[in-house]
Order: structure tokens, then sequence, then C-alpha cells
């Protein structure tokens, strides 16, 4: 990353008056049509005007479905860079447009379980049970309230130990592959997505994920340090390829958190373009409070806030990611 340090220091940060002016304030995104006949030409009403206009082209839209389970992993060792909210928010839209998605949280912090509204207090059957005692993925998952098509096997505390409990089991880097593959067999061979949500580390948590992947998703946030430590898990993708799954590879890069008022954002979106400009999907997410309040009330902000800037651009994002993967490998 070649961002200048006086850039970086000169970046505004998201001042509450600032956000306002292209963020579309969620108390109107509701009816952004109404009113706006005396100020369509303001940058407000206009970014309101293109958010709306792109959920009604999306609300008319099929998703094609892909002619065989994606399973795919969202990985960055990184914290905080929108993996959570990436996985879940892009399951339940593809839900919303009618596929059958199964989350997975391999993350200790539960954050997926908590955001999909599924139980997951300590005792709770999760991934654990999975991973450590063979039980079977069937006898775990949760049907999230919200979506009749959208399924989690939550986390519990109980994971934390996990990335260490799993150096002494038997073909440890295999466990999640062999749970999923029996799934695929039986009660889950019309799931259309499994996302794993991983934790942000390239542990054996993240190993499992990327065992039994086809599909690598790396989310990454629009800001300064943003390419660190991608090529880390570039090289740990590859050693994975080479040893233990010969069918994995970087399928998609969502950039989120964008706030393209600001040159870094744009840097930064720039240079991962040049590096990746087959997997960096067109849409990016915008910084959005909705998206962030969500999990707080135990929903995605496809269900909490469908009209809200960030509902529609992972609405897009699910398209993108729906026609790439039709493209790919055709659809049904
Ligand atoms: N588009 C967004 N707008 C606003 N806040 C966001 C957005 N994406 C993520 N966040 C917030 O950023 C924090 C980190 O996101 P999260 O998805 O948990 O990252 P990770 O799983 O990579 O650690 C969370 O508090 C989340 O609510
Ligand atoms: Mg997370």
């Amino acid at each position: 990353m070649t961002v200048p340090e006086e850039q970086a220091a000169a970046t505004p940060t998201h001042p509450e008056s600032g956000a306002q002016a292209t963020v579309p304030s969620e108390a109107t995104s509701r009816d952004p049509f109404d009113g706006m006949a005396t100020d369509a030409d303001t940058p407000l009403a206009a970014e309101l005007m293109e958010t709306e206009r792109l959920r009604r082209s999306i609300e008319a839209t099929d998703f094609p479905r892909p002619p065989q389970t994606r399973v795919i992993v969202v990985s960055n060792q990184k914290g905080g860079v929108g993996k959570t909210t990436t996985s879940v928010n892009l399951a339940a839209a593809l839900a919303s447009k009618g596929a059958n998605v199964l989350v997975i949280d391999a993350d200790p912090q539960g954050n997926a379980s908590t955001a999909l509204g599924v139980e997951h207090r300590a005792g709770t059957p999760s991934i654990y049970e999975v991973l450590l005692e063979d039980a079977p993925i069937a006898s775990v998952v949760q049907r999230c309230p919200d979506l009749p098509s959208l399924w989690c096997v939550p986390a519990t505390i109980d994971l934390a130990g996990a990335d260490i409990e799993l150096v002494s089991a038997v073909k440890r880097e295999y466990r999640l592959h062999t749970a999923i593959e029996e799934l695929l067999e039986q009660d889950g061979k019309n799931l259309d997505y499994i996302f794993i949500d991983c934790p942000p580390s390239l542990g054996l948590l993240t190993l499992n994920a990327m065992v039994v992947a086809t599909e690598v998703l790396i989310p990454i946030q629009c800001e300064y340090y943003a390419l660190e430590g991608l090529t880390q898990l570039i090289n740990t993708i590859d050693m994975v390829k080479r040893h233990l799954n010969k069918n994995i590879h970087v399928s998609t890069i969502v950039l989120t958190m964008y706030d393209q008022r600001t040159n870094l954002a744009r840097e930064v979106a720039h240079e991962v373009r040049s590096h990746f400009p087959s997997e960096t999907l067109d849409q990016t997410i915008p910084r959005s409070v909705r998206v962030s309040e969500a999990p707080s009330f135990g929903q995605t902000v496809i269900s909490y806030d469908p009209h809200s800037p960030g509902a529609v651009a992972y609405l897009a994002v699910a398209r993108e990611v729906a026609e790439r993967g039709a493209a790919a490998g055709g659809a049904k």
C-alpha cells in the first residue's frame, strides 16, 4: 500500500454532519421519493433516489441459483474488517431472494449467531460439538427467525479453546470437511450456499474452513493498512491449495465500510482493484449506521431496514455473487 502519510493523516474521519451529506439518513430512507420534487438535485436526494432505483431493480431480478452448493469461506486475519457483517448480510440477501443458505459461525465470539438471532448461550449444541465430538451438522443447525431459507450453525464460548483442542484431534484439518460432506449427502443437499464466518486468525478453525471451501471471500476495509496481512492470507490459501484442498481459490473481494468522499478510500479501492481486477466486486459496501445497529436487534440489515443504503448494497453484492457464480459454473 502506498498511501502517503500526510494523506492518511489528512483523511477526514466520519464527522456526523459529514456522514449526513452522502449516507442518506435512515429516518428518511423509507420513502426516498417523498418531498424530492423541490430538491432532487441535492447530493442527498440524488443518492436516495439512486439507492431506491437500485433496490427496485434488484427486487425485480431473479438471482440465478448455483448448480451445486457453493461453499464459501469468509476470511481475513485482520479483525474488524467486516467478515461477520458480510457473512450474515450477504447470506440473508441471498436467502431473501429464495436461495437456501447456511451460515456456519466458526468464530468463538459468536457474532454471526447473534446477528442471525439464533440461540448460542454456553451449552447450546454448536459448531464445537461438530468439530470436536463428531456431532452431525443437522443436529446443531438452527433456522433463523427472519427468513425461512436461512440457517445457522451457532458458535458458543466453548469454541474459544477449539484451536488448541483440535491440535491433538484425529484428522484435525478435515473435521469440518467430513461434517459438511455428510450434510450435503443428506439433509443439506438442497443448500445453494454455505458461508463460513472465520475468526481473525489463521489457526485450525480457519484451516478447517479452507479445507472444505472451494471459494474464499475476502472483505477488505477501505482504510490505511488495508492490504497489510493480505500477502500472508494469500500465502496460507496457496499452502492449503498445494497440500490440503486443490479446489480452493479466492473468488471474491468485497470492499467494506467504503466512504467515497475520502481520497484514502478511493486509493485503497484502486489499489485492491489493480491487484485483484477480476475478484473485486463492482459494488462496495458503504459505512452505514443501520448495518452496525442491526445485530443488537438480533437481525441482519436485510430484515432490519431493507431500504437502507447498507441493505441495498448487500443485495447488490449478493446479485453479483450469484451472477458471477452462474457465469463460472452454469445456473439451475
Ligand atoms: N458497512 C458498515 N457500516 C457500519 N459499520 C460496519 C459496517 N461493516 C461493519 N461494521 C462494524 O464494524 C465492526 C466490525 O465488523 P465485523 O463484521 O464484526 O468485522 P470482523 O468480523 O471482520 O471482525 C462491527 O462493529 C460492525 O458493526
Ligand atoms: Mg467477526
